[in-house]
């Protein structure tokens, strides 16, 4: 703690690089610098106490100053222990005002290369806003990507409720005991602190897929303790992020982390969903030939139809050179394929939580044997002598090995967060205890931002056009069941 302003980063004396790459990001993101215009006069965050848990970095600390710009007061935190990038944290720690000796900026607890205790210990320290009398203070919105924050909130109600944490079992993930271990705590320590802060959360935006899908299901079991919307599906975010995103970041990954040739290598793609297709293309992209694993037959058809070839893990995975998860399911890539994959064959996932790749199965293998060739980077040996190297240790990889999406694509996907947290916050009495998309018209404003950033030049319908396909002059153009 440096004055009033509590914080864990890596390195202060980082936040000099940190704010000159924000500035070049500031450049590459129109549409967050747009909102910061429209809005700077209006303030609409002012008041909200916005807790973020979203990779932290360089693209998001434009996003957290434009939540600031626009009145806020946040909190954040990394939702991957490999995901941060230290310069951008040390610099929205200090803030465009500040200096190393006097920070002013945010409450950032996120360093690249945080234990799992750690991180859900930053978690913890991020949803506690300090307070002159040492009362409890927690946030009214949340920002989550994956759905960390929200589950813990979740969670901590319900344990609060039933007065006790239930121990551990031996199905449990060593993630999960972490978590547990972390509430019993908090339960013997603060036995209200979720009852207290839970009724004053007025809403939460999710980022990614997986994230809405815990949302979804809290929403159908009836146990949604506030709002929320769904970013990740305005159209603007899940087909640009998703899909483009990953086709600049996943090879980014792939080659920081080995640096091998991917051209005339054999690729294995587990899932053709947005994210795969952006995958595949980008190894394509290098001469791969990619072979697309799908359980949806219709993302199936997808993938022959862009010309690649569909077969299963089970029978491809002796053929691969490189092998990507990308599908958000838990299981894809076994001890068992690991075993089968070829000598030194490359191993990652994409998706965003570490269950796609089996690696506490790994770890288990009889006789094997695991070499850190540099940070995320581990080359496993099996007994026979066989070689696998496995990428952030099954962490998504564009952000464990690689510095994740750029700039102009997250503008795209940050823009929707901030017009979520606006529309919560300022309109909560608007919004039941439901997951909502956004408003089309605002998908389409916030690509009209960055179509004109390219400088694309958009054809202007005419009124009787307009008429004779049934929408108005100024939008939105399609209907909701459209698919883009
Ligand atoms: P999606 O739902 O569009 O695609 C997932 C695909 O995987 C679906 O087509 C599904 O049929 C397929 N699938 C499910 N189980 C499978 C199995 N057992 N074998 C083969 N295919 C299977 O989801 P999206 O948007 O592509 O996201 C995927 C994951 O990536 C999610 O966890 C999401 O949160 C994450 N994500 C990661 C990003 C990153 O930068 N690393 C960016 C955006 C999303």
């Amino acid at each position: 703690k440096i004055g009033d302003l509590d914080f864990k980063v890596a390195d202060l004396s980082l936040a000099e690089f940190g704010r000159k790459e924000i500035t070049l990001a500031e450049h590459e993101m129109p549409g967050l610098m747009a909102l910061r215009r429209e809005y700077s006069e209006v303030n609409p965050l002012k008041g909200a106490r916005i807790a973020g848990s979203l990779h932290m970095t360089v693209q998001t600390a434009v996003l957290i100053e434009t939540l600031v710009a626009l009145g806020a007061d946040v909190r954040w935190v990394s939702c991957n222990i490999f995901s941060t990038q230290d310069h951008a944290a040390a610099a929205v720690v200090v803030g465009p005002h500040g200096t190393v000796e006097e920070p002013k900026g945010v409450s950032v607890y996120a360093w690249k290369g945080e234990t799992l205790t750690e991180y859900w210990w930053c978690t913890e320290q991020m949803l506690k806003w300090p307070t002159a009398d040492g009362s409890v203070l927690g946030p009214n919105m949340i920002l989550d990507d994956g759905g960390d924050v929200t589950m813990l909130v979740h969670k901590g109600l319900q344990y609060e409720k039933a007065g006790v944490v239930p121990p551990a079992d031996e199905s449990d993930s060593d993630e999960w005991k972490v978590i547990l271990d972390l509430l019993r705590n908090s339960l013997a320590t603060a036995p209200t602190y979720y009852s207290t802060i839970a009724p004053a959360i007025q809403g939460v935006t999710e980022e990614t897929t997986t994230g809405v899908l815990r949302l979804y299901q809290l929403a159908a079991q009836g146990e949604l303790l506030f709002p929320a919307i769904n970013v990740n599906d305005s159209v603007t975010k899940s087909k640009f992020d998703n899909k483009y995103g990953c086709r600049h970041s996943l090879i980014d990954g792939i080659n920081r982390a080995t640096d091998v040739l991917i051209g005339g290598k054999v690729a294995l793609v587990a899932g053709y969903g947005d994210v795969g297709k952006g995958s595949a293309e980008s190894l394509r992209g290098q001469g791969a030939r990619v072979i697309i694993a799908e359980i949806d037959p219709i993302c199936a058809l997808q993938a022959l139809m862009d010309g690649f070839e569909v077969a299963t893990v089970d029978t491809a995975i002796e053929r691969a050179d490189i092998v990507v998860t990308t599908t958000g399911n838990k299981d894809i890539i076994s001890a068992e394929h690991m075993q089968r994959m070829k000598h030194q064959a490359i191993l990652g996932n994409i998706g965003h939580f570490d269950n796609e790749i089996d690696m506490a199965g790994l770890a288990r293998i009889p006789g094997i044997h695991r070499l850190e060739i540099k940070p995320q980077v581990h080359l496993w040996t099996f007994a026979s002598g066989k070689t696998i190297l496995v990428l952030s240790e099954g962490r998504l990889l564009n952000l464990g090995n690689a510095t994740g999406h750029p700039s102009f694509v997250m503008s795209s996907s940050f823009s929707n967060q901030v017009i979520a947290q606006i529309e919560l916050f300022t309109k909560n009495g608007e919004y039941a205890k439901e997951v909502y998309r956004l408003p089309k018209a605002l998908d389409e404003k916030v690509a009209r931002i960055h179509v004109e950033a390219l400088g694309g030049e958009l054809t202007k319908l005419t009124k009787d056009q307009a008429e004779y396909i049934g929408v108005d002059v100024e939008g939105p153009y399609k209907p909701e069941h459209y698919r883009y």
